[in-house]
């Protein structure tokens, strides 16, 4: 793992402020969480937090509370995410780790490992944004969500999200980064 250039924070005019943004580069692995830089970001993040939610948790076991859609993993429950996010009581949770499927053909891999059908709903881009709006739902104020995928867009500010750090993680070749993003719900 080598660290990069860039580690950023300040404010922008209209008070808004900028997250701090760093820049690793790391081998890239499946189990996100096994990433160097992206687990020390997930224990960094999650300290001092009782309830931890992972609804896509793989081996992962940061989670109190976790699922996998497989069944080959040793997680609490085996729904689909959806499904699982919405037996979570609001407000109740202190963390969420959002580490879903980062393209729609992984979606759709996942769906057809297990035998699933895949419905139109699940293919389209409404299935992440009920997953994100189940989350602002179950997490408590002052609650964290840290997402992972190809993209950083989070949980986002139309859900009462503030964003505090984003961290790049590059793999080289022509991998795509993995981008980390850390917010709370104010
Ligand atoms: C990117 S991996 C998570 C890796 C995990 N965070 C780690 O560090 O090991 C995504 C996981 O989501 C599971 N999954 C895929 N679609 C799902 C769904 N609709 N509901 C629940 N779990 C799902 C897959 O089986 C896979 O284990």
């Amino acid at each position: 793992m080598t660290k990069d250039d860039i580690t950023v924070r300040g404010f922008l005019p209209d008070g808004d402020s900028i997250t701090k943004l760093s820049r690793f580069w790391s081998m890239s692995n499946s189990r996100t969480f096994l990433i160097p830089p992206i687990r020390e970001f997930v224990e960094r993040h999650i300290t001092g937090s009782k309830v931890i939610v992972d609804p896509f948790a793989n081996e992962s076991r940061y989670g109190t509370i976790t699922n996998d859609l497989n069944p080959a993993f040793d997680t609490d429950c085996h729904m689909d995410a959806l499904d699982f996010l919405r037996t979570i009581p609001s407000r109740s949770a202190d963390a969420v780790l959002y580490d879903p499927p980062y393209s729609l053909r992984q979606v759709v891999e996942c769906y057809k490992g297990v035998g699933m059908q895949i419905t139109q709903e699940k293919t389209q881009s409404s299935w992440r944004a009920r997953h994100l709006d189940e989350i602002s739902r179950i997490l408590k104020p002052g609650g964290k969500c840290l997402c992972f995928g190809w993209n950083s867009n989070g949980v986002g500010k139309k859900r009462g999200f503030e964003m505090i750090e984003v961290m790049l993680v590059a793999h080289g070749g022509s991998k795509n980064d993995t981008i980390c993003t850390a917010e709370v719900k104010l």
